[in-house]
C-alpha cells in the first residue's frame, strides 16, 4: 500500500505524541507505532520532570546542575534554552490533561528531587508519571481528526535519493528525507509512506544489554535507520546506567527504582549493609548517576556480589506506601517490604544520551527529517544526562521541531517517483532461532566490554566480535523475507557497532565514558 501524509511520524511516546498534537492543525499527521501505541519508555518513566516552576529555584541552578552532571561538555546554548522552555512545556502538558500531583494545599506542584539536583525541581505524578503523561498525550491524539494513530507499523528504512538510484555517501551533501517503509505487522506486507516532513521519535537502545529499565521495544531503530542512511549521529559512547534497578534476575526488562527514593531519604549500603558512597563523592548516593553507577559496580566486583542494597526504611511508612505506590507494590509481589526490608539494587542500561545530531530546531543532518526525545542528540546530556531532563528535552524539542516544520511545510511536496519497497527473491525465514541466538551473543558482548568500565583491550574485543555477528545477520538479512524479529536484530546490531566505535574514538574520560586505560580530561 501507498500512503501520503503531510507529517509522518515514527513513534508514539512522549516526544511523537507531543509533535502530532502541535502540527496537526497545519496538516495531515500519521503516527506510526510498532507496538501497542501506549508502550515506550514514557509509559515506564518514574521519577518524573525537571522544570524550574518558582522562585525559590531559579533558571541559573538547574543550568549549572545540568552542566555540572554533563561533565563539562553539554551546549550551553541548548542547555539554557530547553530550561527556560521547560514551564511553558509543563503547562501544555497540563492542558493536555496530564496530572501532576500537588502539595497538600493544592496550590503548587509538589516536587522531588533526584540525583545531581540542587533543589527539589522534579513534578510528578505519584511514582509513575510516565504513565500518567502517556495517558493524557494518548487520549488528545486518539481525539484529534487529523491524526491517524496506527499500531503495529514498524519502520524498516528511511526513503532519500539512495532509493531513486542514486549513490549517497555520508558525504553527500544534501541527503533529502522523502518518508519511509514500514513493515505492517499484521498483512506482513512492507507498505511505503510519503511526507513532506519526517519525525524519528524512537526512543532508546537499552536492549543492546543484558541488563536493562528499557522495554523490548528500545532497540535503536531511529538511530540505526540514520546511520543506513548516512546521517550523522553523535555521542553515542555515553550510555547511561542506572544505579538502581530492583534485583531480579529473572525479570525483564529490569523493575526500575526511581532515584526520587534517594532524594526522599534512602540510602546505598553494601552486601554487608554498610554505607559507601562517602567513600566516591561528597553528595552521597544523591551524586550524578554516572558516578553512584561506577562506585556500585566497584563495591559489587570488589565484594564479589551481585547486588547491593538500597535502604529506604528511614522515609516514613506512609511516605513510602504513598509517595511510592508501584514500587511498594511491585516488591511486596516478591516478598521485599520496603518500609522492613532493604530493597536488592543493581545499575542497568537505562538510557542512550547520544543519538541523531539535531540542531535547535530539532532538525537532523538529512532534510526534511527531524528527531526528538531519545533517539536525538540535542546537546542537552553532554556527558551524563540529568535525572528528569529527558522527559523535558523530548517535550522542548517536539515543540521547536513542530514550529520549524509548520513554518516550512507550504514550501514542500512529496516525491511520489519514490518507489516500493522491493522484496524479490528473498526466501522464508525458519530458523528463529538464529535471531533469538544472536541477540543473546550481542548482549552479552556489550555488557561484558562495553559496559560501565571499559578498556582498549575490552572495545577492541568487542569490535571484532560484532564484525563477525554484523556479516552473518546481513547474510541472514539478505536471504530472508523481512521480518520484524530480524530488522531489530539489525538495528540492534548497528547501534551497538556505533556505540563501541564512538568509545574507541573518545580518547578520555569524560561523564559516562570511562576507561581503565584513559585519563581523565
Ligand atoms: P519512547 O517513549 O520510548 O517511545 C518510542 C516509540 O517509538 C514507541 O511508540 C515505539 O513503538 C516507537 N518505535 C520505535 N521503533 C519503531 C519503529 N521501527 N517503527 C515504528 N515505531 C517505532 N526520563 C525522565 O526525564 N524522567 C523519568 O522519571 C524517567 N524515568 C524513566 C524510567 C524508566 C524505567 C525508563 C526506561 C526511562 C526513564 N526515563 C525518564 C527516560 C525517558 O522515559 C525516556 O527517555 C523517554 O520517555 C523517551 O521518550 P520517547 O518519546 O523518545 O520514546
Ligand atoms: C528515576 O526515576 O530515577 C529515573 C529518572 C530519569 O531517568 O530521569
Amino acid at each position: 500500500m501507498r500512503y501520503e501524509v503531510d507529517f509522518l511520524i515514527i513513534g508514539s511516546g512522549i516526544a511523537g505524541l507531543s509533535f502530532a498534537l502541535k502540527v496537526a492543525p497545519y496538516g495531515k499527521v500519521c503516527v506510526l507505532s510498532k507496538a501497542d501505541a501506549s508502550e515506550g519508555s514514557t509509559k515506564y518513566a518514574q521519577g518524573g520532570i525537571a522544570a524550574v516552576m518558582y522562585d525559590s529555584d531559579s533558571f541559573d541552578n538547574h543550568v549549572k546542575d545540568t552542566l555540572i552532571a554533563g561533565d563539562g561538555i553539554c551546549d550551553r546554548e541548548v542547555v539554557e534554552m530547553t530550561i527556560r522552555e521547560a514551564p511553558d512545556r509543563i503547562k501544555e502538558l497540563v492542558q493536555y490533561g496530564v496530572n501532576f500531583d500537588k502539595s497538600r494545599e493544592g496550590d503548587r506542584f509538589d516536587l522531588h528531587r533526584e540525583g545531581g539536583h540542587s533543589e527539589f525541581r522534579i513534578l510528578h505524578h505519584k511514582d509513575n508519571t510516565g504513565a500518567e503523561i502517556e495517558r493524557g498525550l494518548l487520549e488528545e491524539v486518539r481525539n484529534h481528526p487529523n491524526i491517524e494513530l496506527k499500531e503495529h507499523q514498524f519502520a524498516i528504512d528511511i526513503i532519500t535519493q539512495h532509493h531513486l538510484g542514486q549513490r549517497v555517501t555520508k558525504h553527500t551533501p544534501d541527503i533529502e528525507c522523502y518518508g519511509v517503509y514500514a513493515l505492517n505487522c499484521e498483512t506482513q506486507q512492507v507498505d511505503t509512506y510519503l511526507a513532506k516532513v519526517t519525525l524519528l521519535a524512537t526512543g532508546g537502545m537499552g536492549n543492546v544489554y543484558t541488563t536493562t529499565t528499557t522495554p523490548i521495544i528500545s532497540t535503536g531503530d531511529g538511530v540505526a535507520m540514520v546511520h543506513r542512511a548516512r546521517g550523522v549521529l553523535s555521542d553515542l559512547e555515553f550510555v547511561q546506567f542506572h544505579p538502581t534497578s530492583l534485583y531480579n534476575p529473572a525479570e525483564k526488562p529490569a523493575f526500575l527504582i526511581t532515584e526520587a527514593m534517594r532524594g526522599a531519604g534512602a540510602i546505598l549500603k553494601d552486601s554487608k549493609g554498610n554505607e559507601f558512597m562517602q567513600k566516591y563523592d561528597s553528595r552521597l548516593s544523591l551524586a550524578p548517576r554516572d558516578i553512584v553507577a561506577r562506585a556500585i559496580d566497584k563495591e559489587m566486583k570488589l565484594a564479589g556480589v551481585d547486588h547491593l542494597y538500597l535502604d529506604a526504611r528511614g522515609i516514613g511508612k506512609n511516605e513510602l506506601i504513598n509517595g511510592f505506590p508501584t514500587i511498594y507494590a511491585k516488591c511486596l509481589e516478591l516478598g521485599i517490604n520496603i518500609t522492613k526490608d532493604m530493597i536488592p539494587i543493581r545499575p542497568a542500561a537505562h538510557y542512550q544520551c547520544g543519538g541523531i545530531k539535531v540542531d535547535m530546531h530539532g532538525e537532523s543532518s538529512i532534510h526534511h527529517l527531524y528527531a526528538a526525545g531519545e533517539c536525538s542528540c540535542t546537546g542537552l546530556h553532554g556527558g551524563n544526562r540529568l535525572a528528569s531532563n529527558s522527559l523535558l528535552e523530548a517535550v522542548v524539542y517536539a515543540h521547536n521541531a513542530a514550529e520549524h516544520a509548520i513554518s516550512k511545510i507550504n514550501e514542500l511536496s512529496l516525491c511520489k517517483q519514490a518507489p516500493d519497497w522491493d522484496a524479490d527473491g528473498m526466501v522464508l525465514n525458519e530458523e528463529m532461532v538464529l535471531i533469538t541466538q544472536t541477540k543473546k551473543e550481542l548482549q552479552e558482548i556489550m555488557s561484558n566490554y562495553v559496559g560501565i568500565v571499559r578498556s582498549d583491550l575490552r572495545l577492541q574485543r568487542a569490535f571484532d566480535r560484532l564484525n563477525l555477528i554484523f556479516r552473518e545477520t546481513e547474510e541472514l538479512y539478505n536471504r530472508s523475507v523481512l521480518t520484524e524479529e530480524l530488522s531489530e536484530l539489525r538495528n540492534l546490531i548497528a547501534c551497538a557497532y556505533l556505540i563501541t566505535k564512538m568509545a574507541m574514538a573518545r580518547r578520555e574520560n569524560v561523564g559516562l565514558h570511562y576507561s581503565i586505560d584513559l585519563l581523565r580530561k
